[in-house]
């Protein structure tokens, strides 16, 4: 068991890649509290994940909300070795100036300040324990955008680029912290990604992917648990394209 005694956060893991991830880190021994914009699914969510498993209706975009969650987890959880900022969400697929004020604002607040208020939430919590680790999930958006996403890549970009930031700031904290970049995967969001989701569209997006499939959220949890486990010890800052060779 690679992640035996410990314990985790991952936000948004009632479905979609959080959830694989949740369910991944329980089976290697992790006790993991799920946070979620929807409780009742995260609820269900950590019935499913087991191993001790809490759930935590929370908005990760609100740092009132962030502050409560995470000192709920800590109080349950006894302590927080790990915390994967997952949550995230895009506009629609359209013309970058189709999007509205309010799109944007949501986008930001959920993908990057999200990362800001569970940093300041959780960050003096592993400096006071002597260490951590933070996995961000970012996006290969972030590297080599897609049309029609503008400002969903541009939030995404933010993702990877402060992941190294806070790596090169915690480190003498023996805080480490990585970013996962995936590629187009097979959850509820990739309709928004793709606009509609049509057999074409689908088709469309497998056929910029070398290895030719879309991610899972299995890859997606294979790769989060290495980066989270011990056997990555000397391992930070690194942004893991999880694409199937799509940023090449
Ligand atoms: N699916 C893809 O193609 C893909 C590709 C690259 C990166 N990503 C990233 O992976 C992460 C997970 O995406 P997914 O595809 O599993 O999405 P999803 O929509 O299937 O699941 C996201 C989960 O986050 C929760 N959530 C949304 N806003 C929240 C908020 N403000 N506070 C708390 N929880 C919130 C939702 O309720 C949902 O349970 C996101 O950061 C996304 O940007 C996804």
């Amino acid at each position: 068991m690679r992640l035996q005694n410990k314990t985790a956060i991952v936000t948004g893991a009632a479905q979609g890649f959080g959830l694989g991830i949740a369910e991944t880190f329980a089976r290697e021994g992790a006790r993991v509290a799920l946070l979620d914009l929807n409780g009742g699914a995260a609820a269900a969510a950590a019935d499913k994940v087991g191993h001790g498993a809490i759930a935590l209706g929370c908005d990760v975009s609100n740092g009132i909300e962030v502050d409560r969650a995470v000192g709920e987890a800590i109080r349950q959880l006894g302590h927080v070795d790990i915390l994967v900022n997952n949550a995230g969400t895009s506009h629609r697929n359209k013309p970058m100036l189709d999007v509205t004020e309010e799109e944007f604002d949501r986008v930001f607040a959920v993908n990057v300040k999200s990362i800001y208020l569970m940093a300041k939430a959780l960050v003096p919590h592993m400096r006071e324990r002597g260490g951590g680790v933070i996995l961000n999930i970012g996006s290969t958006a972030g590297i080599r955008p897609r049309p029609g996403l503008a400002w969903y890549n541009a939030s995404k970009g933010a993702v990877n680029l402060v992941s190294k930031s806070m790596a090169v700031e915690l480190a003498p904290d023996r805080i480490r912290v990585n970013a996962l970049a995936p590629v187009a995967g097979e959850t509820p969001l990739l309709a928004t990604f793709m606009g509609e989701d049509t057999p074409e569209k689908r088709a469309a997006f497998r056929a910029t992917i070398p290895w030719g499939r879309l991610s899972t959220p299995q890859d997606i949890a294979n790769a989060a648990l290495f980066l989270c486990s011990d056997e990555a010890e000397m391992i930070t800052g690194a942004v893991l394209t999880v694409d199937g060779g799509r940023c090449i």
